[in-house]
């Protein structure tokens, strides 16, 4: 494969990897992904920005020899999770002079990880500039989003930044530039929900520095190049902002259909009071989807059977996920029915620790929705109606 030139002996090295399902056993991929690879060539020395998945690396070394990419100087590793570092011990043997170039937490990590030997690194700092000639690479510490080694690389005189997964999406593409459509945006929020959106704070300092660097272009490692930076920047500040959006978010799992009565009730109410709401079948839909769901949203209503006198295991795993994700809500309560008796709401509650949300009293029953359950959820809506409307 011919690599395709970005600008000025810049060009796209990666590869699509159409086939894979799920990342990091975790992440259903909708459309697989890209490991996205950069080659610059200045006037003295070559680098490589990132590299490849080790699945993918015989390919990815065929691609270099067959575009004679005979000698490297330098592999920059902005990150070193093995999507990007894998292939980093072929390429040492392929290039024997060449040296990989990260800041000290990623060699540390790719030591541990790759068992990189340590006199094939050199270890720059933020702010450090690294020359190729006619070309600059300046670097970018930006821990936290996600793994405390990123940092970008900046190619000063074309104006291109390398964001790391920063900016990225879980999205395969021929042509390598944004189409800046809805489905890339739907690809690149999931992306956001599922790995950036535990480091909100951090996304919102990086969009801002992102801002002020002012890159011509934005070569993320996953998905297609942004030649219109404020696509995904301007959608990066309103996702990371502190603004919720008037909308609840309902997942729920429903063993004989009591619970799935009752969400479906408040859902009503609160979409009668103008209140967008999200429901979501934690059994059978993805739970990517509820990631995404939770993003914008201000209000979760976690709706729950219980299994011998706990929550049930799969309304426990998206408590779980959703304390883990650390969303912006700003209210949660729960609905439960209960058949023996237990603890629900405490043990659900407890799950949800991370989260800085004010508690709405939850409905906990016995079996079926009666009269009074109605009037309970009434009090819900009301309650839930009062503080979207603060
Ligand atoms: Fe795409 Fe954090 O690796």
């Amino acid at each position: 494969m011919k690599f395709k030139e970005i600008k000025n002996n810049v060009y796209y090295c990666g590869l699509n990897d159409c086939e894979r399902k799920i990342f990091d056993e975790l992440i259903p991929l909708e459309q697989g992904t890209s490991y996205n690879s950069y080659l610059v060539k200045g006037s003295l020395k070559t680098a490589l920005i990132d590299t490849m998945y080790l699945p993918k690396s015989d390919e990815y070394i065929k691609n270099l020899d067959e575009n004679n990419i005979a000698k490297v100087d330098y592999i920059i590793a902005n990150h070193g999770e093995q999507d990007h570092t894998g292939a980093l011990p072929k390429l040492l043997k392929k290039y024997p002079e060449a040296v990989v170039v990260t800041n000290q937490f990623c060699k540390n990590n790719i030591m541990e990880m790759l068992l990189i030997p340590e006199d094939r690194i050199q270890v720059i700092k933020n702010n450090d500039e690294l020359s190729l000639g006619d070309k600059t690479l300046k670097f970018y510490m930006a821990p936290g989003v996600h793994w405390p080694d990123t940092m970008f690389t900046h190619i000063v005189e074309d104006n291109l930044l390398c964001s790391c997964d920063f900016l990225g999406a879980h999205y395969t593409f021929d042509d390598i530039f944004a189409n800046d459509s809805k489905e890339l945006e739907h690809c690149a929020k999931r992306y956001y929900a599922e790995i950036m959106m535990p480091f909100r704070k951090m996304c919102q300092k990086y969009t801002k520095q992102v801002q002020e660097i002012n890159p011509e272009m934005i070569l993320p490692s996953h998905g297609p190049i942004y030649k219109n930076p404020k696509f995904i920047l301007d959608l990066y500040a309103d996702w990371s902002g502190d603004e919720s959006k008037n909308l609840v978010v309902l997942p729920y799992v429903s063993m004989y259909g009591s619970v799935e009565e009752m969400i479906d009730y408040l859902a009503d109410k609160l979409n009668k009071a103008g209140i967008q709401t999200i429901k979501h079948d934690i059994v059978s839909d993805d739970l990517g989807d509820l990631a995404m769901a939770i993003v914008d949203a201000k209000t979760l209503v976690l709706g729950a059977s219980m299994v011998l006198a706990s929550p049930h295991p799969a309304a426990a795993n998206a408590a779980y996920l959703v304390n883990l994700l650390n969303p912006k809500l700003k209210y949660a309560t729960i609905i439960g029915s209960y058949g023996w008796g237990g603890d629900l709401t405490g043990k659900l509650t407890n799950m949800l620790s991370n989260l800085k949300v004010e508690l709405i009293e939850p409905v906990l029953i016995k079996g079926k929705a009666k009269a009074d359950t109605f009037q309970k959820l009434d009090a819900m809506a009301d309650t839930i109606i009062q503080k979207h409307n603060q």
